[in-house]
């Protein structure tokens, strides 16, 4: 899911409807904080300094997830930062998981480094979860130039909400809304770093990142093999899947060992999957295993940050060593890995109508604790997205040129004295 932060608000509209607004995102740059910015306001009605967010205070199920509107407006810090108002977010199995815990060692230690030292460094509640997000950027750093307000992005981001780095964006295909577009970021990105062209098998191919594999794959001209249960054979189907295997079939695995051997596996399902599949690669001609479920969070969540990473890495040394040693085969671990220019060339091919954004079921921002029940069930079929806004592109246009023109005002009047000298 794009950050439940970065789905919050629309209300930071506020801080470019006149000129005082303008001072303020000055300030803001120049590293100010938000109080400060109501000090420079005359109207902090106008001025929004809080905005609203699902937040979790502790891990759990999902009766933790908390509606506040108390949570700060992110404000651009870094040079290369863009701020976004966010339109729709995803969510993703990752973001279930962090809400009961998952990577919690490694998250508070990106939040807080002296934390390694001990639990009395910090804290990472409140948190908030999340990372797919589509909106229309607001404000940029110093140094961002190849984007500016008033530009679509699906975007992912980690970071503090609407906030993130330029490097993490890319161009909003035109054809798809922004809903659609929310869907794609890292189901995108997680593919494009796990697999590499070739004949593939794709286990789990009904879900978010298969659903995407798959039109990837075939974009790229690949012949494409999918596992999945028996009522989703229409959707990978439709989507270019050439083989359907039925997972839930008892003869599964006779009917996976027929067919040709294959180049390269994704494995979206891990666990028994993990051996069926490894004898499903070809032997000794460079084939590739790319598994996304690793244990390396679990590992660092129950062993602590040093012991997890030596058990992860030792764990994936072993079983690179003995694939290569017994058929030649090259065992990875995928990762999902944030890439905004990868993410223009997918925007191309959505674009092209190669890829179609496949999202199973939308929430209103209000429903947000549903959304997580929803994706908490299973069985998912592509991709969950919340709507944090109904509106739509007329009031992003809206928004742009009431910052343009409040901004050439501003200019003009402060040009004026100095005319006048
Ligand atoms: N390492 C990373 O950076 C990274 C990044 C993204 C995702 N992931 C992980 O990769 C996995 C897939 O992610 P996702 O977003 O695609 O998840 P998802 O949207 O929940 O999809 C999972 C799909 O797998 C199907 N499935 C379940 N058991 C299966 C089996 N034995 N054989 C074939 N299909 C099966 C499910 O449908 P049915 O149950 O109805 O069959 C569902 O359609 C998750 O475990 C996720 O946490 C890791």
């Amino acid at each position: 899911m794009g950050s439940v932060r970065a789905m919050a608000s629309t209300r930071l509209l506020c801080l470019f409807n006149n000129r005082v607004a303008d001072s303020t995102k000055t300030l803001a740059r120049a590293g100010w904080s938000l109080s400060c910015r109501r000090n420079v306001s005359s109207s902090p009605s106008r001025l929004q300094s809080c905005m609203p967010g699902w937040v979790i205070d502790q891990y759990g199920t999902n009766g933790v997830l908390t509606y506040t509107e108390d949570i700060p407006v992110p404000t651009v810090n870094s040079p290369s930062d863009v701020m976004i108002k966010v339109y729709a977010a995803s969510l993703n199995p990752l973001d279930i998981a962090m809400r009961g815990g998952y990577g919690a060692t490694l998250l508070k230690l990106k939040r807080h480094p002296m934390s390694v030292l001990g639990s009395d460094y910090g804290s990472e509640f409140p948190l908030i979860l999340g990372r797919d997000v589509s909106g229309v950027v607001v404000d940029c750093g110093s140094e961002v130039t190849h984007v500016a307000p008033g530009d679509e992005f699906p975007v992912e981001t980690r970071q503090s909400g609407r906030i993130c780095d330029s490097n993490r964006v890319s161009h909003k295909p035109k054809s798809v809304t922004h809903a659609e577009a929310a869907s794609i970021p890292y189901v995108a990105n997680t593919a494009l770093s796990a697999l590499v062209n070739a004949g593939v098998l794709i286990t789990g191919g009904s879900g978010g990142v298969g659903t995407f594999s798959i039109q990837l794959l075939k974009a790229w001209g690949a012949h494409v093999t999918v596992t999945c249960s028996q009522n989703a054979e229409g959707l990978v189907r439709g989507l270019g899947a050439d083989e359907v295997v039925d997972y839930t079939a008892g003869d599964a695995p006779e009917q996976l060992e027929m067919m040709e051997k294959f180049d390269v596996v994704l494995d979206n399902v891990g666990g028994e999957t993990e051996q069926l599949a490894l004898g499903l690669l070809k032997p000794w001609s460079g084939a590739k295993y790319v598994t996304l479920v690793t244990p390396l969070l679990l590992n660092t969540d129950s062993m602590g940050l040093l012991d997890g990473i030596c058990q992860a890495g030792s764990s994936l040394q072993s079983k690179a060593i003995q694939n290569i040693i017994s058929g030649g085969v090259f065992y990875r671990w995928g990762f999902y890995a944030p890439d905004g220019p990868a993410l223009d060339d997918v925007s191309r091919l959505v674009d092209a109508g190669k890829i179609l954004p496949v999202v199973e079921a939308q929430f209103p921002f209000t429903q947000v604790p549903q959304a997580f029940q929803k994706l908490e069930q299973g069985h998912a079929r592509g991709k969950t997205v919340v709507r944090v806004t109904e509106e739509d592109y007329q009031q992003a246009e809206e928004l742009v040129q009431e910052s343009c023109s409040d901004t050439a005002e501003f200019e003009q009047e402060r040009r004026e004295p100095a005319e006048q000298h």
